[in-house]
């Protein structure tokens, strides 16, 4: 049985996410499916949209 996803949004940081999670395009068709990444949520990751670390140097802070 596969792991429910969570979604956990890191203190001044990513979004972690747990769990198989499907990637799927305009049509509807799954491109991709991944098990626990981060997305990237301040905007400086140079492999959006996922974290790549980014935020700590860029002094990313959110409330
Ligand atoms: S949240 Fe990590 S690079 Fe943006």
């Amino acid at each position: 049985m596969t792991e429910r996803a969570k979604v956990y949004v890191k203190p001044n940081g990513s979004v972690r996410v747990t769990g198989a999670v499907d990637f799927v395009d305009a049509d509807g068709n799954v491109i991709e499916t991944k098990e626990n990444f981060s997305l990237c949520r301040c905007g400086h990751s140079a492999n959006k949209p996922f974290c790549d670390g980014a935020h700590k140097p860029a002094g990313f802070t959110a409330p």
